[in-house]
C-alpha cells in the first residue's frame, strides 16, 4: 500500500514536482489530500491550477483504490464506507456506553473540561486501549501523542497497561510522543505526520492540549482572529488526517468554570467555538467530588447523555471499581508508601490518597493554568 501512495505514481508528477512537494513536507498522496490545493500552492510556490490538478489526481487515485469516498455517492455507499470505521474501547463500561462502544476512527473527539477533570488521564488510557487486539476492543494500532503541556507520563502508561494485562514495554514502544514547543511547532508536527502514521500503523492521534499553546501565545495581543485562524487550521488538519488515514483523533481543551454564567453550560471552551465546529464528537468532563461526570454534547448520532466515571491507577475506570479498590486499600493502607513505590504497592498508594490530590504534579501545573482571563471574548 505504501508503494501505491508514492507521489511519483501519480500521472504527470515527475521527479521535480516530487522533490518540490517533499521539500515542503508533502511525502505521499494522502498528504496531498490532507493539505488541499490552496495550501499545496502556498507551500510549494506552484501555480494554483497545477496544485488543483495534482490534488484532484490524488483524490481520484485514492477513490479508485477504494481508500476515499467518491464525490457523489449514494447513502448506501456512505453507509458501507462507515462500516470501515473502527472503534476503540475506553476499557470502561460507563464510557463505552456513552460512546456507544468506544471512540471512532475517521472522527475527531474533543474532550473539554476544567483542570484536573481527567482529560490527560483519558488520553493516556486511550493510548493503551487502541493497542489491544480487535477481539478485545482495540485496533491493534499505535499512537501519535502530541504533548503540548509536558504532561505525558510514561509511568502512567505502564500502570494502565499493567492494569489491563498488557506488556508495558511493548505498549510504550508503540506510542510516538511529539513534544510541541509552540503553536507553530504543534502544527508542523501534524503537517509532517503522514509518513509516521503510515509506517507505524497509527490508529490514534492525541493532541493534549490542542488549544493551550494557541491560547497562551496569542493572549492579550489583540490578535484573536489570527489565533482562531491558526487554531482552526490545526483542528481541521487533525480532523482531515483522521478521516484520510482512518484513525481516531482526540483533542483536549481546557475550559474554565465561569461563575458569572448562571444559565446553560457553566463552562466555556477556551478555543472559542472553532474546535466545536470541527470535532465530530464533543465530550464534557466535570468533577463531582472524587468522581467524574462525562457528558456527550453535540453528537450527530448519540443521544445527549451523561455517565459517571472515576480516575484510578488504571486510567479512566468504572465508578464501581473505584469503590472496590477503596475498600480493599482501607484494609492494606497501614503503611504509606511514596508514589514511586514498586508495582506491588502501587494500587494501595493510588487509592488511599484522595483522587483530587494524588497527582501533585498535574495539580500544580493545572493550578497555574487555571485562572484564565474571564474577559476573553467568545468568538464566532
Ligand atoms: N495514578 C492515579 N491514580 C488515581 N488518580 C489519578 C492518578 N493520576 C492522576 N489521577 C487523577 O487525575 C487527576 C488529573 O487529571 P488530568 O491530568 O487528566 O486532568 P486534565 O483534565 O488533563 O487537567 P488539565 O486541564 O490541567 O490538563 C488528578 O487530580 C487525580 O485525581
Ligand atoms: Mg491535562
Amino acid at each position: 500500500m505504501v508503494e501505491d501512495l508514492r507521489l511519483d505514481s501519480l500521472e504527470g508528477v515527475g521527479p521535480v514536482t516530487t522533490r518540490k512537494l517533499s521539500d515542503a513536507g508533502v511525502h505521499n498522496i494522502m498528504d496531498l489530500i490532507v493539505r488541499g490545493p490552496v495550501e499545496i500552492a502556498e507551500i510549494t510556490g506552484m501555480e494554483k491550477d497545477t496544485a488543483e490538478k495534482i490534488v484532484n489526481k490524488a483524490r481520484q487515485h485514492l477513490v479508485e483504490g477504494g481508500l476515499l469516498a467518491k464525490d457523489f455517492v449514494s447513502a448506501s455507499e456512505i453507509y458501507k464506507h462507515r462500516q470501515s470505521i473502527g472503534k476503540i474501547t475506553t476499557g470502561t463500561n460507563c464510557l463505552d456506553t456513552l460512546f456507544d462502544g468506544g471512540i471512532e476512527t475517521q472522527a475527531l473527539t474533543e474532550v473539554y473540561g476544567e483542570f484536573g477533570c481527567g482529560k490527560t488521564q483519558f488520553a493516556h488510557t486511550m493510548s493503551v486501549m487502541v493497542q489491544k487486539p480487535k477481539e478485545e476492543g482495540g485496533l491493534n494500532g499505535s499512537v501519535l501523542y502530541i504533548d503540548t503541556e509536558n504532561t505525558f507520563r510514561p509511568e502512567r502508561i505502564v500502570s494502565i497497561a499493567q492494569a489491563h494485562g498488557m506488556d508495558p514495554e511493548k505498549v510504550l514502544d508503540r506510542i510516538i510522543v511529539a513534544r510541541a514547543y509552540n503553536s507553530a511547532h504543534q502544527t508542523l508536527i501534524l503537517e509532517e505526520a503522514g509518513p509516521v502514521i503510515e509506517e507505524n500503523n497509527v490508529k490514534l492521534i492525541v493532541a493534549d492540549s490542542a488549544v493551550g499553546l494557541f491560547r497562551s501565545e496569542y493572549l492579550g495581543r489583540g490578535t484573536l482572529s489570527n489565533r482562531q485562524q491558526k487554531l482552526n487550521h490545526f483542528v481541521h488538519l487533525l480532523s482531515r488526517i483522521a478521516e484520510t488515514y482512518n484513525c481516531a483523533a482526540i483533542a483536549t481543551n481546557q475550559v474554565m468554570a465561569s461563575p458569572d454564567v448562571f444559565f446553560g453550560d457553566p463552562t466555556r471552551p477556551i478555543g472559542g467555538n472553532v474546535v466545536a465546529h470541527t470535532s465530530t464528537y464533543r465530550i464534557y468532563f466535570k468533577k463531582s467530588g472524587k468522581k467524574r461526570i462525562a457528558r456527550m454534547v453535540d453528537s450527530p448520532h448519540h443521544p445527549e447523555e451523561e455517565v459517571i466515571f472515576a480516575l484510578g491507577e488504571a486510567g479512566v475506570i468504572d465508578p464501581e471499581d473505584a469503590e472496590k479498590k477503596t475498600k480493599k486499600t482501607t484494609k492494606k493502607a497501614t503503611s504509606k508508601k511514596a508514589a514511586d513505590s514498586d508495582e506491588e504497592t502501587v494500587e494501595s498508594v493510588e487509592v488511599e490518597t484522595p483522587a483530587e490530590s494524588s497527582d501533585a504534579d498535574t495539580t500544580v501545573e493545572s493550578a497555574t493554568e487555571a485562572p484564565d482571563d474571564e474577559s476573553e471574548p467568545q468568538e464566532e
